[in-house]
């Protein structure tokens, strides 16, 4: 097999980390790029145990000029294009920011791509939140569903798609779409709500913290494992023929359910503990997500492998050992 050589945006977030350590275990040589940052020290963690395996440089997904010249110099066979600002509430603080990295961000690459000579394959790294308010009539969303997206978030992560699938069927190019619903892990930032969640209910055990401050309670999400979903963005690029695909675990819960496994877990009640600000509502939500994913389970021979509750149990005893040592 010729040398497959990786190069991921957002190397240095929750999937980027788990890709990485995905591919080098199939024998890829893998490449990335990060942003400057002014806490260097921290801005890397979830990958400083790969360093000496990977390859870094400083790129931006504002800036064409450093991508192409770092995407000439990698000479990658595929590109998995992770970057994002990935806070759905926050895009509507930063809604031209997030639509320049969001949106404009992969037709930058896809522009890098048309232009070089050879195959490079595309993984655009698309989202249930393209979704927004609309569902099958049999209560699940999947690849037909029609997209109605209520967050600045949603709407360029849509054009993302919309893009990728242009440049795919005018130009030819191997360029495909993975719509990943929520997925979490020990790596997921701590503001969104799984890490969120868990995080301040150990803190509450430990006496760390009194309360936990949340928005809406009552929203549905559909839950997997990081670690499970950078498997299919492999799968999907591996395919013989581009595609659009839907990843999710087919299950639904509320966050009200979310609270109530997590602080059973630690022998609490979340109702003791949970005040509610409208800080943390969104100007629109996104009420409910379940994906179907029979398209890539019989196609491309994907599932999820983690249950919901063994990952939760996983990030309870992460921030448990965590906070233990503070
Ligand atoms: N973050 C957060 N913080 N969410 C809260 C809070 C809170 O204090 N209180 C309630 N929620 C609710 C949100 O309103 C939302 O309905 C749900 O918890 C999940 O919020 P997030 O964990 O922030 O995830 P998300 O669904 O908005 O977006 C994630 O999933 C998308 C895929 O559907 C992100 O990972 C996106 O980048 C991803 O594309």
């Amino acid at each position: 097999m010729t040398n497959r050589i990786a190069f991921i945006t957002g190397i240095s977030g929750q999937d980027g980390s788990y890709l990485t350590e995905y591919l080098l275990k199939n024998n890829y040589e893998v490449h990335g790029i990060v942003r400057r940052n002014s806490v260097a020290e921290h801005q890397e963690s979830r990958i400083d145990h790969l360093a000496p395996y990977i390859n870094i440089y400083y790129s931006d997904m504002l800036d064409s000029n450093s991508l192409r010249n770092t995407i000439d110099k990698v000479s990658p066979t595929e590109i998995y294009n992770l970057a994002a600002q990935s806070h759905v509430r926050i895009s509507s603080e930063i809604p031209e920011f997030t639509t320049q990295i969001n949106a404009i961000g992969p037709l930058r690459i896809l522009e890098i791509i048309k232009s070089l000579r050879g195959d490079v394959k595309f993984y655009q790294a698309s989202s249930s939140e393209m979704f927004g308010k609309s569902v099958d009539s049999d209560n699940y969303q999947r690849e037909s569903t029609k997209m109605i997206p209520v967050s600045p978030y949603g709407c360029a992560k849509l054009f993302g798609y919309n893009i990728t699938r242009h440049y795919r069927e005018a130009y030819n190019l191997f360029a495909a779409n993975g719509i990943l619903f929520n997925h979490e892990s020990p790596r997921r930032a701590s503001n969104f709500v799984t890490s969120k969640i868990i995080k301040t209910a150990v803190q509450i055990k430990l006496k760390q913290a009194s309360k936990l401050t949340l928005g809406n309670l009552d929203s549905q999400r559909d839950w997997g494992h990081s670690r499970d979903y950078v498997k299919a963005m492999v799968k999907i690029l591996e395919h013989d023929v581009p595609d659009d695909w839907v990843v999710a675990t087919g299950q639904t819960r509320s966050i009200r359910q979310l609270l109530e496994l997590v602080f059973s877990r630690l022998d609490l009640n979340y109702q003791d503990y949970v005040i509610q600000d409208p800080k943390f509502m969104r100007p629109e939500e996104l009420q409910y997500l379940r994906g179907d994913a029979t398209k890539i389970k019989t196609e491309l021979g994907w599932k999820p492998e983690t249950t919901f509750e063994d990952m939760i149990d996983e990030m309870l005893e992460f921030w448990l050992s965590n906070l233990r040592k503070i």
